[in-house]
């Protein structure tokens, strides 16, 4: 039986479950839907897309043959996770926004020659895929030791468990590319406020690319990305007792070369009234209305640079793929003087 004290739950003897979220979820959902679906142009922020179901559709997304990321991060992480491990030799691997953590395995079985002990730290805002994911990694890995953390990498890194000995933080699958600029430097500089020397940052970025391979990435032919684009009404309709009808709105993604990303929608097809219970209120959507739930910014290795070094980061390393599609950058902090 797990143990629970306070916000920390023994799972198994090499599995712990910890709650850093600040916030009550529902609390921040209401807040952020409220003001995103009132605003002009209408927006949701894209972390509520990820409740059970839709990491399940995230994850599937990753295996079409469109969505290219995935493979390119996943073959770039074999060929270098030895050199990162040998290079950072680290005592704690956190991952923000872990997912299934498939990739991260190559890590892992890097650290397996490693003498002294490792613990890997995934934090992740779905609940659900943190311990699905950490039980397969401790079955598959018997000397591994996992601190779960469920948080939100934007408002609870200063509430990291006290964690000694060098850490390598790791953010793959471009999520950094889901924040506009001043996001992205806010989150990087946050984290850089935390890291200590010793720290590492392992950071996975998409490349700019040709705009049809990018179109193709965020439409895939099975529909997945339109399903999980639609999902975040769904959760809407569950946490806050609103009335979105999925069939009404169409999945719209399209790559804006001029900002380097791809910005996507949902549109109604029809007009509408939407009435949210949990506001007490409704409002009305016009046909052809949008709703903004997600950006994924594009990278080149220039304002991948000035990222970091705006953020006080430094590239140590520099890992490709052969077709310049991804980036995985090892960067250290730096600090000005
Ligand atoms: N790193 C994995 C998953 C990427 S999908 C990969 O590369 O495939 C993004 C992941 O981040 C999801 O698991 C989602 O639940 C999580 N996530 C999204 N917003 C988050 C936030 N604000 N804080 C913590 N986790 C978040
Ligand atoms: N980090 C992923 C990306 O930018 C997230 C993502 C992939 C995504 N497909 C999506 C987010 C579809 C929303 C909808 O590629």
């Amino acid at each position: 039986m797990a143990l629970c004290c306070d916000d920390l739950e023994q799972i198994s003897e090499r599995l712990r479950c910890r709650t850093v979220a600040a916030s009550n979820a529902s609390d921040s959902l209401m807040e952020d839907a409220f003001s995103g679906l009132l605003s002009a142009p209408r927006s949701l922020p894209p972390k509520y897309f990820y409740d059970a179901l839709g990491s399940i559709l995230f994850d599937r997304i990753c295996d079409t043959p469109e969505y290219y990321l995935t493979r390119t991060e996943d073959a770039l992480l074999a060929k270098s996770a030895e050199a990162v491990i040998r290079n950072t030799r680290p005592t704690y691997i956190v991952e923000l926004g872990s997912g299934t953590a498939r990739k991260t395995r190559h890590l892992l079985t890097a650290c397996a020659s490693q003498e002294a002990p490792i613990v890997y730290a995934p934090l992740d805002v779905c609940r659900e895929v943190l311990l699905e994911s950490s039980e397969a990694l401790i079955r598959d890995y018997r000397w591994l030791h996992i601190t779960a953390l469920v948080g939100d990498y934007h408002s609870d890194l200063p509430r990291l468990p006290a964690m000694l000995g060098g850490r390598l933080f790791v953010f793959l699958g471009s999520t950094i590319g889901n924040l506009t600029e001043t996001e992205a430097l806010a989150f990087l500089r946050e984290l850089r406020s935390e890291m200590r020397t010793s720290d590492r940052l392992l950071l996975g970025i998409d490349r700019v690319k040709d705009a049809a391979v990018l179109h193709a990435a965020y439409n895939d032919c099975a529909g997945l990305t339109a399903e999980f684009n639609r999902n975040l009404l769904r959760v809407l309709n569950r946490e806050l007792a609103a009335d979105f009808k999925l069939d009404a709105y169409q999945h719209h993604a399209c790559y804006n070369p001029i900002a380097k990303r791809i910005e996507m929608y949902l549109i109604a097809k029809a007009p509408q009234r939407v009435t949210i219970a949990a506001f007490d209120r409704s409002f009305q959507m016009d046909e052809g209305e949008a709703i903004q739930t997600e950006i994924s910014r594009k990278f080149t290795y220039r304002a991948i640079e000035r990222l970091l070094f705006m953020s006080e980061l430094r590239i140590e390393q520099h890992f490709e793929a052969d077709n310049g599609y991804f980036s995985l950058i090892l960067a250290r902090p730096h600090t000005v003087v």
